[in-house]
């Protein structure tokens, strides 16, 4: 039951009149709910996404709602983004994708991203997403660059990466330890005049669409 002056969260980014919401094809990109706590903590401890995506596997409750409450709250739009990825038309949490620079070593920003593995890998979700994400950093800063890390094993991310116009900047030879062994990192990063020359509906043509009288498209 909404309280008196409380608006109802849109569930899809077509049924605002002027939606400002970050999307791609398939999904849009919105802020984070209470009601996201379990799914991100699900998602943060998998071996399927968290592991793969930084988390160590030991986020618990407690971290997860402080996280929720404070880091959007106090980053979200002070040179930080941090959105849930949902599939157009729900507001499943299907992943999340964060712009960000955690220590400042490296300018630009950062682009971090998990898909739940419920949602399905390899179906382009992830591409999507860090589409979306990059039209909403180059469409909205003035940042020079965006860059992500990985294992060097994990292969599917850099391809998803690469799809969305990242090259490879380098190794990053044993970047950190896991499981006992030494594990290589890849840096890659897509520069402002890369997102430029790549001739693609951007997140606003998707939302145009969407919102066109015109065609009356609800994305
Ligand atoms: C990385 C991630 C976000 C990509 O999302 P996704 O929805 O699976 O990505 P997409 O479907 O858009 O693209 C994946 C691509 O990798 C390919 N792929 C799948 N498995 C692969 C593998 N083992 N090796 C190489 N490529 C692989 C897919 O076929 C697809 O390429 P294609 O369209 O040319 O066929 C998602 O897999 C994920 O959350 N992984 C765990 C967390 C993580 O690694 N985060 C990134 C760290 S920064």
């Amino acid at each position: 039951m909404l309280e008196e002056g409380e608006m109802e969260a849109p569930s899809e980014p077509g049924n605002v009149e002027r939606p400002a919401y970050p999307r791609g094809d398939k999904v849009w990109l919105r802020a984070y709910e209470r009601e996201d706590i379990d799914a991100f903590l699900e998602g943060a401890n998998s071996i399927d996404t968290g592991s793969a995506a930084g988390y160590d596997g030991t986020m618990g409750r407690y971290h997860a709602e402080k996280w929720v409450e404070k880091r959007p709250q106090e980053g979200h739009g002070h040179g930080s983004w941090y959105w849930v990825i949902s599939p157009i038309g729900s507001r499943e949490f299907i992943g999340t994708i964060w712009l960000w620079n955690g220590d400042g070593r490296f300018g630009g920003m950062e682009l971090s991203i998990f898909v739940r593995a419920s949602a399905g890998h390899g179906k382009g979700i992830g591409t999507d997403a860090i589409r979306a994400a990059l039209d909403f950093g180059f469409g909205n800063t003035e940042t020079e660059r965006i860059w992500m890390f990985t294992m060097a094993s994990n292969t599917r991310s850099q391809r998803a990466f690469e799809k969305a116009g990242f090259r490879r900047d380098g190794v990053i030879r044993h970047l950190a330890r896991l499981n006992g062994q030494w594990i290589d990192g890849v840096l890659m990063s897509i520069l402002r005049g890369e997102w430029e020359a790549d001739e693609r509906p951007r997140s606003w043509d998707y939302i145009a669409a969407a919102s066109s009288p015109a065609t009356g498209a609800s994305g």
